[in-house]
């Protein structure tokens, strides 16, 4: 009851919902007493109306006393947090409940928990995986998105989706999640989710300026970034720094405007590399997000605020982009643990900082032991990696991007190592690894699959 009322802003409204309640408590109470002991007298019936006056009284004065549980001891407004422990094991089901376009190919969706639960916090940045039931698909297709809101009622989740076309040139399909999502999901439609997750995500609380740099659909963990840092410490200097190609493409402009009327300290630069007339007014600059708009901008820019252009550079957008950014950097001097990036697939990006040892002879055989499903076989180099190997033997691990981004398929190790083929982008917990691009490293692999 208490955090029921507390939820009541109006101290009024507040206080006469407790003396009500209370009025109603103590007049049930005494009338089945008296009613039980002597209803013709009529002493005690006064002592009812008397209990029932003072219990309006208190129940009206504690009402007033409750605290606005959204008022901070300074008294400074501030929204109600997300329940932090509520996370879940595995797949819960949501439901979809909205659907909205927020450009010519990006749409976002809006996922509330089947159960109607509380949602655990998540960090600006983190993603959400996704089980799909798709039509002709072996098995349930499995994808990972950005959560391209930072919600302070914690009572929902929204995911930004770009439909992947097929790549220019080459006779294949579309994107297979993607579009299913655009044309087939529907308000009302159920999707089982995994828990927030990811290792990109911007460190709120730190006062050192950060630039985020995206283009395309990588905007979507920016917005997250910007809205939480808005909220949690605006005294921090952020720069949003987003490229598109034009108005047509440039999805959650607006909303991302709409953080900066009210968080001074956010500095957006928006760059088009084809404006389309109608968009004059809606853009900063024309051509690509490049070194030299850093460098003469975003660099300069927190010369003179902090007398230093140290900073946190987070990236995300196509690989290609992601590239010719991290060497810009380079080139202008931040050191590589400066820069945080997040790939969406689509091609690996440069590494910059792993220390996987990627060129050493992995072993030619090795035993692996998938532990929960009791099963002992042996692998040669020809097996490739040990999702393959494992899915050869009809073991169906999770998976996604296949390759060493988005976590799906991270497994405990339990003995032995393994060799990641490629620098892993995202890095797995401690104790586990990535077997979409691993292989055995010993002669005896234990997994926990
Ligand atoms: C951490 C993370 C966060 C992400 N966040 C977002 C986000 O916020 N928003 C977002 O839109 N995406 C995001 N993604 C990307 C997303 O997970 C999917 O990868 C994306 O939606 C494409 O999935 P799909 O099933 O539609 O395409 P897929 O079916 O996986 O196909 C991908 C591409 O490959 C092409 N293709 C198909 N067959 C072949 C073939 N034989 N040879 C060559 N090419 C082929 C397809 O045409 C398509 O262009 C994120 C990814 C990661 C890892
Ligand atoms: S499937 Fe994405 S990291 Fe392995």
């Amino acid at each position: 009851m208490l955090s029921s009322l507390g939820k009541i802003k109006n101290p009024f409204l507040r206080s006469i919902t407790t003396a009500s309640t209370f009025l109603s408590m103590v007049t049930l109470i005494s009338a089945v007493a008296i009613g039980l002991t002597n209803p013709q007298d009529k002493s005690a019936n006064k002592i009812g109306v008397y209990a029932s006056l003072l219990a309006t009284a208190a129940g009206a004065a504690f009402g007033l006393a409750v605290k606005d549980k959204s008022t901070t001891r300074q008294g400074k407004i501030i929204q109600l947090q997300p329940e932090h422990n509520h996370t879940w094991q595995d797949w819960r089901d949501f439901e979809i409940f909205r659907k909205v376009p927020e450009s010519k190919e990006i749409t976002s969706f809006y996922f509330k928990p089947q159960d109607r639960g509380a949602l655990p916090d998540y960090k600006p940045g983190q993603f959400l995986t996704i089980k799909l039931d798709i039509p002709n698909q072996p098995r349930p297709v499995i994808r990972t998105y950005s959560l391209s809101d930072y919600t302070f009622s914690g009572d929902y989740y929204r995911l930004s989706i770009k439909r992947e076309g097929s790549p220019k040139g080459l006779n294949v399909p579309p994107g297979v999640a993607s579009n299913f999502m655009h044309d087939r999901i529907t308000e009302g439609s159920i999707i089982p989710c995994k828990p927030p997750n990811g290792k990109f995500f911007l460190d709120v609380e730190s006062s050192i300026p950060a630039v985020l740099i995206s283009n395309g659909v990588g905007i979507t963990p920016m917005i997250s970034m910007a809205k939480a840092c808005s909220r949690f410490n605006p005294n921090r200097h952020l720069w949003f720094i987003h490229g598109a190609r034009n108005g047509e493409f440039h999805a959650l402009r607006d909303e991302v405007n709409a953080i900066a009327e009210n968080y001074n300290n956010l500095h957006i630069h928006y760059r088009y590399s084809r404006p389309r007339p109608e968009d004059e007014g809606q853009y900063h600059s024309q051509g690509y997000v490049d070194k030299k708009l850093l460098e003469d901008s975003i660099l300069t820019e927190i010369s003179q605020i902090y007398g230093s252009s140290s900073a946190k550079f987070f990236l995300c957008g196509s690989p290609s982009f992601m590239d010719s950014i991290k060497d810009g950097l380079r080139e202008l001097d931040v050191p590589e643990n400066n820069v945080y990036f997040e790939s969406f697939g689509g091609g690996s990006t440069k590494g910059q900082s792993k220390t996987v040892a990627t060129n050493q002879a992995a072993v030619d055989k090795a035993e692996v032991v998938f532990a929960k499903s009791g099963q002992t076989i042996t692998w040669t180099k020809d097996d490739g990696t040990l999702l393959e190997f494992a899915e050869a033997n009809n073991i169906n691990p999770d998976y996604s991007c296949r390759q060493g981004v988005c976590l799906t398929c991270m497994c405990q190790l339990q003995e032995g190592a393994v060799e990641y083929l490629e620098q892993p982008a995202s890095e797995p917990d401690e104790g586990s690894v990535l077997i979409c691009i691993s292989q055995p490293k010993t002669a005896k692999v234990v997994l926990n699959l």
